[in-house]
């Protein structure tokens, strides 16, 4: 049998960012073998990595993250050597109205992750030597910033999150990353678990499952159905393609410090409701359909619960120590998200069915 120069566990594989990262690694590490541990929750489709499933160097595990005993199991079986760990319950929305899952994946799951790997590797004669954990985290940790320029041009105020902003989460979804990011800290503070941790901001592109603000939308575009602007939709976000995050990661798990925090962003604010016209002409263009044809789909509704306001990324210490910047402008990332939903009708189709039918009336009222 091969031996592999590095054995990387990725948690999460399956999904929106963890199946980008997957591709990346196991095509630009053929000498690395990459074990995909991933649950199959709603969010998690195989159907993501199609094309990679076949390769000698990938493996597929199906496991949940807070079963200690199987993440032990596997980390024994591979020998792993390295964590890169994106698995989570990840929608604001959700954990509004349940918060339990999250806690029970992000918190301890990660809990879970980070003990299985302090035990294999001190039971090891060469210790932590070589071993890494890199812990995946969104800037929703840090609460929301200002919009102190409503009316200008992005950014849309002074302040941005540093790598030294002091954390304050307001939703659940955010209070469980916050808490499985200090369980990272802690790990290396209590028993020098070679750690690194990154926070980046909003991600889009292909695979995004469609609850999430740009995939729902170009879903609901296509199919004449509203689009659920929440309040005066003036909120702001920084986005990020996913494949420069996953370039991110691939950077920050090579040559990042252990024991440092990265931020990672696009150092490109949007207002929800531009960002929302911008879908509108994208979508109705490659659609065939007339300019601002779907205009009228646009429908203001309650605000979310303690909806944050901004969140903008100050990225500088990425690029400053790594060399990392985003590769791609913004409008031709969206009209590269828009043509790849537009072409994958059936993928749409089949992870919108079942169960996230039911999710979709509860939560806009089945229109
Ligand atoms: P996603 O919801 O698309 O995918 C999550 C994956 O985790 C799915 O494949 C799911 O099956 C798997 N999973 C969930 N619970 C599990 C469990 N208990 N055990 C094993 N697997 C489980 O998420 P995403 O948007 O790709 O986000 C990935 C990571 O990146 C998350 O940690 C998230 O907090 C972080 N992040 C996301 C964004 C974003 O904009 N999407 C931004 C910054 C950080
Ligand atoms: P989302 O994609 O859920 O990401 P996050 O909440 O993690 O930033 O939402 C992005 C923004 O879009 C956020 O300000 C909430 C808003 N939004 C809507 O206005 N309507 C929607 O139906 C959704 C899902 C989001």
């Amino acid at each position: 049998m091969k031996t592999f120069e590095r054995n990387i566990l990725v948690t999460g594989g399956a999904g929106f960012i963890g199946s980008h990262v997957v591709r990346l690694l196991v095509r630009k590490y053929p000498d690395y073998r990459i074990v995909n541990l991933d649950k199959l929750t709603y969010a998690g489709n195989l159907a993501n990595l199609q094309d990679v499933e076949g390769a000698p160097n990938y493996c597929f595990e199906r496991a949940d993250i807070a079963d200690f005993d199987a993440v032990c199991a596997l980390m024994r079986r591979y020998a792993i050597d390295g964590v890169i760990h994106l698995a989570a319950e990840t929608h604001v929305d959700r954990s509004i109205r349940d918060p339990f899952p999250f806690v029970r994946t992000n918190v301890v799951g990660t809990l879970s992750l980070l003990e299985a790997a302090r035990l294999q590797w001190e039971a090891q004669p060469e210790g932590f030597a070589g071993k890494r954990f890199y812990h995946v985290s969104t800037d929703e940790v840090y609460g929301a910033l200002e919009v102190t320029r409503p009316d200008g041009e992005a950014p849309y105020g002074d302040a941005l999150f540093t790598e030294r902003t002091p954390y304050a989460p307001h939703s659940p979804y955010a209070a469980a990353k916050a808490s499985s990011d200090h369980f990272v800290r802690a790990y290396h503070d209590t028993y020098g678990l070679p750690t690194v941790l990154t926070n980046c901001s909003n991600n889009y592109g292909p695979c995004q499952f469609p609850e999430k603000l740009i995939p729902l939308f170009i879903n609901n575009i296509r199919n004449g159905r509203p689009l659920p602007v929440y309040g005066s939709g003036t909120q702001v976000r920084d986005w990020l393609y996913v494949l420069d995050h996953a370039r991110a990661i691939d950077a920050v798990f090579h040559r990042g410090r252990t024991a440092e925090t990265y931020n990672i962003g696009g150092c490109n604010e949007w207002r929800n409701i531009d960002l929302v016209r911008l879908l509108v002409r994208t979508t109705d263009r490659l659609l065939g359909r007339a300019e601002g044809a779907s205009e009228g789909l646009i429908t203001h509704v309650a605000d979310r619960k303690g909806h944050d306001v901004r969140y903008a990324i100050d990225a500088s210490k990425l690029r400053d120590e790594l060399g990392w910047e985003p590769s791609l402008q913004f409008e031709e990332g969206i009209e590269r998200t828009v043509a790849w939903y537009l072409e994958n009708g059936p993928w749409l189709e089949r992870v919108t069915s079942g169960a996230y039918r039911r999710y979709y009336e509860e939560m806009y009222g089945g229109r």
